[in-house]
């Protein structure tokens, strides 16, 4: 058989359903797994794909679900809104995006913002078949329980004969097995032909997409199925249940890809990752660990267990935790090292650097090799303004410190424990800037008894032995 030149793309994510059983506010599309909206999930796919033109097809909550596609970045080539206003089903969703694709000759995907876990790999073979001359491709599964879904008739020969909707299917048709995921790529020169010729003539009355697959069989057109060999790629979410099932199976890839990449993972369930966290290959990340978005940790870096990070950059060889929090602009240096109970925010450690208990460093910069002494408290916030602190390389600031920002402290320098700091230390200045101690000799007895005399007094008549 001869190299089919693969075709351009072009995609269609149906975003106008209600999602009425996620009794939220928020339109169900704009739901997150792994921090990511589903509809950022799809958009992401159609660039990966590298797709040529993207429409979503906006209906309820249309204005919230647009803005949201125009912001996401990295944002997918050629990418519009089209509206569907009432919606009277998927073939009526995909027709709106008639306008934006004018022109288009190439394999049109059309796929569910609702369904946010498809992969590249199960959508180029879609794309194959559409480049090996099918009219339409259809991605099948087998789930463990068909439920509603659409079913899969296949003819004689096996191939595809048409899709029947669970409501309108006989019970000979609802024992079949192979289930309709909704995702289809279709020949874009064909497309809107057979959409015009698609009624509403059946159970819902609605105008069904999966009645396409009928008539590019009539037409004599060739119709192909893919399987998504992980029944999870192709769920959809309906309700929260569904998006904590979509999120434990977004999850369950992330840790496997982490592990396959060479990342150890002492107890993978209890780690929970980003859409886009990034580690490298000797990472090693202990029991319950959080990565919020915007995390990268280099090679031999270790998280160790029930830290949080978000927006957070670790170097090589640093050791964050146990219980640390890094917030987003942390940018922890090689072989620095962040203890239990520090919370970083905006803020950089320089290779080698220390804060290992009990602290918070927000707006600062901390030199190589500076230890950070426990309870250290950068005061960054004066209730209206930030301000930074600047630590300098090498510097010893002591247990339970308060550097009031804005304030440097020189290279070198050493800050004494229970130090107050507002004015700049110069560089291997010792400062101090605490109460001096009075220790009054014998005193401790008199105090004592002066305190139980006013006790005493203060009681008055009542009857003594209370608390
Ligand atoms: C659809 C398929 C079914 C498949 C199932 C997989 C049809 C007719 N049926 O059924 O074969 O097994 O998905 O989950 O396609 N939407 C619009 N406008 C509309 C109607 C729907 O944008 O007018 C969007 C929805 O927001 C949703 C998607 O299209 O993202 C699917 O619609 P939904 O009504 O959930 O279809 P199902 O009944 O689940
Ligand atoms: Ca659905």
């Amino acid at each position: 058989m001869e190299e089919q030149a693969s075709l351009e793309k072009a995609f269609i994510i149906l975003a106008a359903g209600k999602g009425t059983r996620m009794r939220s506010e928020t339109p169900k599309v704009l739901h997150c797994v792994a921090h990511r909206t589903m509809l950022g999930h799809v958009l992401d796919l159609a660039r990966r794909a590298e797709a040529v033109r993207s429409v979503v097809v906006v209906g309820h909550g249309a204005e919230a679900v647009a803005k949201a596609a125009e912001a996401h970045r990295p944002a997918p080539a050629g990418l519009s809104s089209a509206l569907q206003e009432p919606q009277l089903g998927t073939a009526h969703a995909a027709a709106q995006a008639r306008e934006a694709l004018r022109g288009f000759g190439g394999a049109v995907f059309v796929l569910f913002a609702d369904t946010p876990l498809i992969t590249l790999k199960t959508l180029e073979q879609l794309g194959a078949a559409i480049s090996a001359g099918a009219g339409v491709a259809v991605l099948g599964f087998e789930p463990e329980d068909p439920a509603a879904y659409g079913r899969l008739i296949l003819d004689a020969e096996g191939g595809l004969a048409r899709i029947v909707e669970f409501k309108d299917a006989s019970a000979e048709e609802r024992a079949v097995r192979l289930c309709n995921s909704g995702v289809m790529a279709i020949d874009g020169a064909r497309l809107w032909g057979w959409l015009d010729r698609i009624d509403n003539e059946n159970a819902k009355g609605e105008f069904y997409l999966t009645d396409i697959v009928a008539l590019a069989r009539a037409d004599g057109a060739g119709v192909s199925v893919a399987r998504a060999d992980d029944p999870a790629e192709v769920l959809g979410v309906n309700d929260r249940a569904d998006l904590a099932a979509a999120e434990a199976a977004f999850q369950a890839r992330a840790r496997a890809a982490a592990m396959a990449d060479g990342v150890t993972l002492t107890a993978p369930e209890t780690v929970f990752f980003a859409h886009d966290t990034a580690l490298k290959p000797d990472v090693v990340v202990e029991p319950h660990v959080v990565f919020g978005p915007g995390v990268s940790v280099a090679a031999g870096a270790e998280i160790r267990a029930f830290s949080h990070l978000e927006g957070a950059r670790v170097e090589a060889g640093a050791v964050i935790g146990p219980y640390a929090r890094l917030r987003p602009g942390a940018e922890i240096g090689a072989d620095a090292r962040v203890g239990n109970f520090v919370e970083i925010k905006n803020a950089t450690l320089a290779p080698g650097a220390k804060a290992n208990h009990l602290s918070y460093l927000g707006d600062a910069a901390i030199g190589a090799g500076a230890n950070i002494g426990a309870g250290t408290i950068t005061c960054n916030y004066d209730g209206v303004l930030k301000h930074r602190t600047e630590i300098g390389a090498g510097a010893f600031v002591g247990s339970n410190s308060a550097l009031v920002a804005p304030v440097t402290v020189g290279a070198g320098a050493i800050v004494a424990a229970g130090s107050t700091i507002t004015a700049s230390v110069p560089e291997d200045a010792l400062a101090l800037a605490r109460g001096r101690q009075m220790s009054l000799e014998g005193r401790a007895p008199r105090l004592r008894e002066q305190l139980a005399l006013r006790k005493k007094r203060e009681r008055g008549g009542e009857t003594e032995g209370g608390t």
